[in-house]
């Protein structure tokens, strides 16, 4: 398979325009796509900061910022993928939504084009089923912040080629990170934990037994982990956190999977976390209790 120069990365909220950054770093050209205009101009904005902010810090020269960010091109229109060997969602977790996009892409990319999914936890073979091309479909899971953690979690569907594993391999470890392979099953490997976790957090306050700030600090200190699971939770996204939790629940089908009915809750109010000021804790300027 031929070397992958050009990348298209589709949905360009917190996951996707660091998948950006990346691509754009290691000398790739890279198509940001968004339906969101604030989004895209935001991801730009972004992206071409925190490049400079290596250039500040000694890490960059200018002229490696320079062509970095020459490389950056950001549309609304599938179409402008056609030159893209590898494309990379990063939309919504809904698995209609994505099986509609990739459904389009498969339409306008080029026919040797990989399509991956950077999916928390939805099936690829599902997605995969919504193209002409499944052999070529991979889930390509980076941590968040994609610049800054080490892990990407490969997920083959049951169609996935040799070929598209090493060259979404190949990728990964370009941008400098280790590759972990997980069978396609709901939440693959580091959601399949790491939910369950968050969820429990998250029924460990609504049931009363601690408040916010015990939970993360006993979590914190009691298990030296770096963030305790309720900062983490409003971190990743309150939506997404939930998306994920019916995503196990139904296709691991045990009740210990269900959502806690206070993360339903935050949902339904629109405290999604952090990008909105507001989830389990409040970030405003002028912060108001928040109870349970
Ligand atoms: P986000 O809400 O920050 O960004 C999603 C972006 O996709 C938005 O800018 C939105 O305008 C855009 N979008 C939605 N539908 C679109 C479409 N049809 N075409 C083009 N753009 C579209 O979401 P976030 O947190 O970046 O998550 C994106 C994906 O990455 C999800 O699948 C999520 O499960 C996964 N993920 C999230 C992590 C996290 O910590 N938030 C970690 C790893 C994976």
């Amino acid at each position: 398979m031929a070397e992958t120069k050009t990348v298209g990365v589709v949905g360009n909220g917190q996951m996707g325009s660091g998948i950006a950054q990346l691509a754009a770093l290691h000398g790739l050209h890279v198509w940001l796509l968004d339906t969101d205009p604030d989004a895209l101009s935001k991801a730009r904005k972004s992206v071409t900061s925190n490049i400079h902010r290596l250039v500040s810090k000694g890490h960059l020269s200018q002229a490696a910022f320079n062509d970095a960010v020459g490389r950056l091109y950001c549309t609304s229109k599938l179409e402008e993928l056609r030159e893209a060997d590898f494309v990379i969602e990063a939309i919504v977790e809904s698995e209609d939504v994505k099986k509609k996009l990739f459904l389009e892409v498969d339409k306008f990319v080029k026919s040797s084009a990989i399509l991956a999914s950077n999916t928390s936890s939805i099936s690829i073979t599902r997605l995969a089923s919504a193209t002409s091309r499944p052999s070529q479909v991979i889930g390509m899971h980076f941590m968040n912040p994609p610049p800054i953690m080490k892990l990407v979690e490969i997920v083959r569907g049951a169609d996935t080629s040799d070929e598209t594993f090493y060259a979404t391999r190949a990728l990964a470890e370009r941008f400098g990170k280790t590759v972990i392979c997980s069978q396609d099953f709901s939440g693959f490997i580091v959601n399949r934990i790491l939910m369950p976790m968050i969820n429990e957090a998250i029924h460990t306050l609504y049931t009363g037994v601690a408040t916010k700030e015990d939970i993360d600090t006993g979590m914190k200190l009691g298990t030296n982990h770096p963030m305790g699971p309720l900062e983490l939770a409003d971190f990743i996204g309150l939506d997404v956190c939930l998306s994920i939790m019916k995503v196990l629940h139904a296709g691991l089908g045990e009740s210990k999977y269900a959502p806690c009915p206070l993360l339903v809750q935050y949902v339904d109010a629109g405290r999604l976390g952090r990008k909105r000021g507001i989830g389990v804790y409040d970030y405003r300027k002028t912060p108001e209790q928040v109870k349970p």
